[in-house]
């Protein structure tokens, strides 16, 4: 049976987005697919006073079961509340490829919703996204839609090279198909290999050049960063240190990210930082702790160091203490 996410205590992204773009910060946007991760983004949030974007992928969705998280949810807002915090949580799905994906997201009791049609050619990726916009906006939920294409692996689409999003369309986009933020591709990849450089090269720069094109033709109109992660060199090492072999991963530096945030990007999606974070940290313990065989034992400090990870993310996006 539908649910509207209103009962489960969710909230869609218009408010989160309005004040976001006049207040100079980013709402963070985290994947989760576990309790744990759940529990490390909710705590850190409450912790740290800032609103939050919980992501479901496909993935993810065939991962956990789409009715178990569905049921997590709630759960989580509820620790929220129990918690004493009324930080505002939305729930989005991440990459959503076809109108019924995102149809069923919706009467899940999703807040908002992504439609990536970036893959398609624009006139396919219009109608699509219009599609998805008539039936979310009858239940007031918030829609995402996408121009450019990241390069590396967007869920469903791989793509070798980017496809930096063209500036000229992005009137046209938003306007025919009537979505409430668009993602944009500026240099940014999914994954923790965003750039080919070497261990000391610095990585590129991402394309301000694009965004500042897209503010002028949209003012103040919510735009999204996908592939945010910043790679953090700190849990490569660990990784690398207990048997793990990543080498040449990398990110966007922090201070891209910082300049990112005051622009009217509102949304900042973060998933490969928090498998990292896990990755190390179950490995150190693992390593150190060869005996041990109680998933409690190596699951609790991977999430204590996730919380802290996350909590250090909202400073960077300054969105603690907006909520
Ligand atoms: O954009 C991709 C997200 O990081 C989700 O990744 O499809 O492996 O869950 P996933
Ligand atoms: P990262 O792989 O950089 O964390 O990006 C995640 C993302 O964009 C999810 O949509
Ligand atoms: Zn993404």
């Amino acid at each position: 049976m539908a649910v509207s996410y209103k009962d489960l205590g969710l909230v869609n992204t218009n408010e989160l987005f309005a004040k976001a773009v006049t207040g100079g910060y980013a709402v963070p946007a985290y994947n989760f697919n576990n309790m744990e991760q759940l529990q490390a983004i909710i705590t850190a949030c409450v912790e740290c006073s800032s609103p939050v974007i919980l992501q479901i992928s496909k993935g993810a969705r065939q991962y956990a079961n789409q009715t178990l998280l569905r049921y997590m949810v709630p759960g989580a807002v509820a620790m929220a509340r129990e918690l004493g915090s009324k930080i505002p949580i939305a729930l989005n799905l991440d990459h959503g490829d076809s109108f019924e994906l995102c149809k069923s997201c919706i009467d899940y009791g999703f807040s908002t919703v992504m439609i990536d049609g970036s893959s398609l050619p624009y006139e396919g990726n219009v109608e699509l996204t219009k599609k998805v916009v008539e039936y979310a906006h009858a239940k007031d939920v918030t829609v995402e839609g996408e121009l450019g294409v990241l390069a590396g692996i967007e869920e469903h689409v791989s793509s070798e090279v980017t496809h930096y999003t063209r500036p000229e369309d992005v009137q046209d986009f938003v306007t025919r198909t009537g979505v409430d933020s668009l993602a944009i591709s500026i240099g940014t990849s999914h994954g923790a290999y965003k750039f080919k450089v070497k261990p000391g090269e610095s990585v590129p720069p991402l394309r301000f050049d694009i965004l500042e094109e897209c503010e002028r033709r949209l003012p103040k109109f919510p735009i999204v960063l996908h592939g945010a992660s910043s790679v953090l060199v700190k849990y490569i090492d660990i990784i690398n240190r207990y048997g793990g072999k990543m080498e040449n991963a990398s990110g966007v530096p922090e201070d891209q990210i910082r300049k990112a945030v005051k622009t009217n990007v509102c949304k900042v999606n973060i998933d490969s930082d928090g498998r990292l974070v896990m990755t190390a940290m179950i490995r150190k313990y693992m390593a150190e702790n060869p005996k041990e065989f109680d998933p409690r034992k190596y699951l609790g400090p991977a999430r204590e160091e996730l919380k802290k990870m996350y909590i250090a993310k909202c400073e960077l996006l300054n969105s603690n203490g907006k909520a």
